[in-house]
């Protein structure tokens, strides 16, 4: 189910040079959204990595701000899961769990609503991007600190020049492009 969704990324994704700064080449995924094709193809493709064989085994799926709320939510709804938003410092109205992690300079905390997972619930974690890995490890221990289990990510690229297995450890990793 994979190869259809690699075509699209192949063809849809557009490198913008220098931005946000010079010496970067940014990853615009917006066509692709725009696609009703190739959006049908990854959410397919991002979904399979919540299912085994044809059932579904997960009980949600979590979304990182911001690019990860588009893509999680198409994909929750493939599941039969529930979609659950983790977003950055002081978005979310009601208690939450938090995590500070480092970035390149400074630091980020994000956010989790406390009881948007359940004890025991399993979770699928869905973002564009895997770079550090630090969202999708501090993601991780936001549901661990709510009681459920992350038994994966799915992203559309992850940047293999950059330590986000480091971050991961064994957790599994479906993604669609490596770049
Ligand atoms: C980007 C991307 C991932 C994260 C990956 O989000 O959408 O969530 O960075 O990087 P990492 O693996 O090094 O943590 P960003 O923080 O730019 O937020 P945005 O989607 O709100 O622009």
């Amino acid at each position: 189910p994979l190869a259809p969704a690699r075509d699209a990324l192949a063809r849809l994704i557009l490198d913008v040079a220098d931005y946000p700064e010079p010496g970067v080449v940014f990853k615009d995924i917006t066509p692709l959204l725009a696609d009703h094709d190739g959006l049908s193809a990854v959410v397919a493709a991002l979904a399979s990595a919540g299912r085994s064989g044809a059932d579904s085994v997960v009980d949600k799926v979590v979304g990182m701000e911001a690019r990860g709320f588009i893509l999680a939510a198409p994909v929750a709804l493939s599941l039969g899961a529930g979609f659950v938003p983790v977003r950055k410092e002081g978005k979310l109205p009601r208690e939450t769990h938090g995590v500070s992690y480092s970035l390149e300079y400074g630091e980020a905390t994000l956010e989790i609503h406390r009881d948007a997972i359940a004890p025991g619930d399993r979770v699928l974690l869905v973002d564009d991007v895997l770079a550090t890995g630090g969202t999708a490890r501090a993601t991780q221990q936001l549901v661990e600190q709510c009681g459920g289990s992350v038994v994966g990510v799915a992203v559309l690229m992850d940047l293999s020049f950059l330590p986000w297995r480091e971050a991961l450890g064994e957790l599994p990793v479906t993604t669609l492009m490596t770049v």
